[in-house]
């Protein structure tokens, strides 16, 4: 059911490109908080489209509509994506524009130079935002970040590091080629483990010498990688574009070509297994 778009006495209008994870999650808290949200259905998957319509979101019949509209319009698409969704915008956007994509600095560099007002803001997610929801941490660089931090207002947790654009988005690579790497390593051992019939015995070896609470969150970093495996790999890939400028990165291109290898495997999963054992099953040869 669409709900149509109207022009009322409102503060804050927050736009969104793409509805996946991050935006249904970042649009809950701010409507919980009292602001309107706004996305369009162009082009998009019917999960998406499911997404939308169940959470009431004010709908435009595109994303030029959606920019019109907003004082904040936030790119959350994929990272393969981040540079597109900002050429088809950037001309006559009026407001500030906010990548929250993973992106490498040089992506987002590239992203940001199509919005032609210069109000730009480069912003990385710090931490799960399925576990802390609209309080996750968003670290931003950029002129106009101090613009995006008014939404602190309504219930989210930005915090600018920098003037810069890159800034933010560099940190962000930094720590996903440490947890990516992570969580594929946990991935394959707990896999050889699975397939040798010893992968409890192996959760709890490792619940010995890591810290408590590690069984669960070593499960659910296992079940989020197949899950969200393509979008990992083109996280990695960025990873890698930033880290190739310094230093032969062999360990970030082993994560890379892990997700890509899992994400052929998974072939998008339209459901996350909460239990890794499903997972596994599935992606057997
Ligand atoms: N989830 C997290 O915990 C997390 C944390 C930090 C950063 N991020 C970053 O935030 C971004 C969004 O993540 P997510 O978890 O929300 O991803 P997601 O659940 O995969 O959702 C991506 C959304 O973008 C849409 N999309 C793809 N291409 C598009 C295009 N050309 N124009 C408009 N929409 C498009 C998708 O629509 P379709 O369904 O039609 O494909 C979907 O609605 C990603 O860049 C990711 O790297 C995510």
């Amino acid at each position: 059911m669409i709900r149509m778009v109207y022009d009322g006495d409102i503060s804050m209008k927050v736009g969104f490109i793409g509805f996946g994870e991050v935006a249904s999650t970042i649009s809950k808290g701010l409507m919980d908080n009292g602001v309107e949200v706004y996305t369009s259905l162009e082009g998009r998957s019917i999960k998406t489209c499911n997404l939308v319509e169940e959470m009431s979101i004010n709908i435009c019949k595109d994303y030029k509509e959606v920019a019109k509209i907003s004082d904040i319009l936030i790119s959350a698409v994929v990272p393969a994506k981040a540079v597109e969704v900002a050429r088809e915008i950037g001309e006559d956007y009026k407001g500030v524009y906010v990548d929250i994509n993973n992106v490498s600095p040089q992506t987002v560099k590239k992203a940001l130079s199509y919005i032609k007002n210069r109000k730009t803001v480069d912003a990385s997610i710090m931490g799960s935002i399925k576990l802390n929801g609209i309080k996750v941490q968003i670290i931003t660089s950029g002129n106009s970040a101090n613009q995006f931090a008014k939404l602190n207002s309504y219930g989210m947790n930005i915090k600018i590091i920098g003037s810069e654009i890159g800034q933010a988005s560099t940190l962000k690579m930094l720590r996903s080629s440490y947890t990516k790497g992570v969580s594929a390593i946990l991935f394959e051992s707990l896999y050889t483990a699975y397939k040798m019939k010893l992968d409890n015995e192996f959760l709890k070896c490792l619940e010995v010498t890591e810290c408590p609470g590690f069984r669960e969150s070593a499960i659910s970093r296992i079940t989020s990688s197949g899950f969200h495996a393509d979008r990992r790999a083109q996280e990695m890939e960025e990873v890698l574009e930033m880290m190739s400028e310094y230093k032969n990165p062999f360990m970030s291109k082993a994560t890379t070509e892990f997700f890509k290898t899992l994400s052929k495997k998974v072939d998008k999963l339209d459901k996350r297994s909460e239990d890794y054992k499903n997972l596994f099953a599935k992606i057997q040869d």
